[in-house]
């Protein structure tokens, strides 16, 4: 049997928001949006994982807070889960140091303003009712 590989991508939260990185490699996926995260490695915690990639592709500290229901195939053996996401008191604002060359926070009615990688669409789309959430406490 073949291998999954997880790719762990984080709908990152703040007021309302969700935070949409652009792409800038490799070419067929520069200028797409997506949402930040990538690999889980060997032996790594999903959750584990995107803390990581955060850090390192946007610098920021953050932690997981929920899963968001469902997995999607991206090219085999890869595998998209996603979690939602804050960042923690205290950190840096989202930069794009890596793998990005553009950030967004987009509000519930912006989220289709931009051109969604199309294996995260479906992930996106599910997270909506937890920026609603999200506004709704604040
Ligand atoms: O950073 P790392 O090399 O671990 O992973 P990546 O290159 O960011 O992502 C691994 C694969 O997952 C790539 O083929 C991405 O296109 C895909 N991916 C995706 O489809 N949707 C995401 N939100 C994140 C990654």
């Amino acid at each position: 049997m073949t291998e999954r590989i997880v790719v762990v991508g984080a709908a990152l939260l703040d007021a309302g928001r969700l935070l949409a990185a652009r792409r800038s490699a490799p070419p067929e996926l520069a200028g797409r949006w997506e949402l930040p995260g990538g690999k889980v490695e060997q032996g790594e915690a999903p959750e584990a994982a995107l803390v990581r990639e955060l850090r390192e592709e946007l610098g920021v500290d953050a932690e997981t807070m929920e899963r968001v229901p469902g997995e999607w195939p991206l090219r085999p053996p890869y595998v998209l889960q996603v979690w939602t996401a804050r960042l923690r008191p205290g950190s840096a604002a989202p930069e794009p140091l890596q793998d990005h060359d553009a950030l967004r926070w987009l509000t519930h009615a912006e989220i289709w303003d931009v051109d969604w990688l199309d294996q995260d669409v479906p992930a996106v789309r599910e997270t909506l009712p937890k920026l609603d959430a999200g506004t709704r406490a604040r």
